[in-house]
């Protein structure tokens, strides 16, 4: 992977004291990215690295491995070119240059915080046709991603998860249906979605419980104001919401879908 330093927001490429300022937003002592029109909500921060590290970990483990297209026989023969948009803290594409050593990897972030270049993809429709763009003809393609809500959840768990506001910023909640239309209309072949549920809190033993953990992580610069609204403490929302998810065996869904580019 390279550094970029005369993308405008590396930390090596700054003119003034303004320019420092700009590059990041602060807010409750949590830093942001700050790229006007982009909807991303998640901190870039050292906390947030270290969270999206230990969600790596815990998503290999659950999936038995870092992909699921059948890519090994490729990956093991070596000179595939391998992109991760979005790599975030980059432990996924690490990990895989750790297993698969004979080819070459770039990953690609709009927060220059991470190890790789700092590049802003367009998300949501206009992300996948650019994906399939840069893809060549019979690579494959492999998209993961997370439902945005739990499902059997406890009442009181419920009313404090606010589905509708994200949905009022044009949040989708549930991407991996669209994610595939997208690739069908693509004429993407051999794609298949595969889907696996995820224990949330102490009754899905290690990996519910951090699981639920990396959860309030996510949460944690809104959770005043989420608990406000329901009459809560903080430390009563944890109490309450880690005994509800163990009686409702409270899950997480998430979605890998796959499928190869056409020749022609
Ligand atoms: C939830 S994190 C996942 C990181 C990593 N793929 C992983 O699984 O650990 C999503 C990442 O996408 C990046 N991101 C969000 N919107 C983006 C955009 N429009 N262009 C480029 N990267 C973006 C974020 O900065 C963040 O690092």
């Amino acid at each position: 992977m390279e550094n970029n330093n005369n993308h405008p927001l590396s930390p090596f490429n700054l003119n003034d004291d303004s320019e420092i300022l700009n590059t990041y937003r602060y807010v409750n002592g949590r830093r942001y990215h700050n790229v006007p029109g982009v909807d991303y909500f998640l901190p870039n921060d050292e906390e947030e690295v270290s969270r999206l590290d230990l969600q790596h970990k815990l998503v290999r483990y659950a999936w038995e491995g870092n992909f699921t297209a059948p890519m090994h026989k490729r990956l093991s023969e070596g000179n595939c070119r391998v992109l991760d948009v979005g790599c975030g803290s980059g432990a996924f594409i690490m990990d895989l240059a750790e297993d698969y050593p004979k080819n070459s990897y770039v990953g690609i972030d709009i927060s220059d915080t991470f190890p790789g270049e700092s590049v802003h993809v367009q998300w949501k429709e206009k992300v996948i046709p650019e994906l399939l763009r840069v893809l060549k003809p019979g690579g494959w393609i492999e998209l993961m991603e997370f439902d945005l809500i739990w499902f059997s959840l406890g009442p009181k768990t419920g009313q404090v998860t606010k589905i509708d506001q994200l949905q009022k910023r044009g949040i989708s909640i549930i991407m991996s249906t669209r994610i595939a239309e997208l690739l069908k209309e693509s004429n993407v072949q051999n794609m298949q979605i595969i889907s696996k549920s995820l224990p949330i809190g102490p009754w899905g033993g290690k990996l519910g419980e951090l699981l639920y953990k990396s959860h309030i992580q996510v949460v944690t610069p809104v959770m005043e104001r989420l608990v406000k609204s329901v009459k809560m403490t903080i430390e009563e929302y944890l109490e309450i919401s880690t005994r509800e998810t163990d009686e409702h065996k409270t899950y997480a869904m998430s979605h890998r879908i796959f499928g190869v580019k056409p020749q022609n």
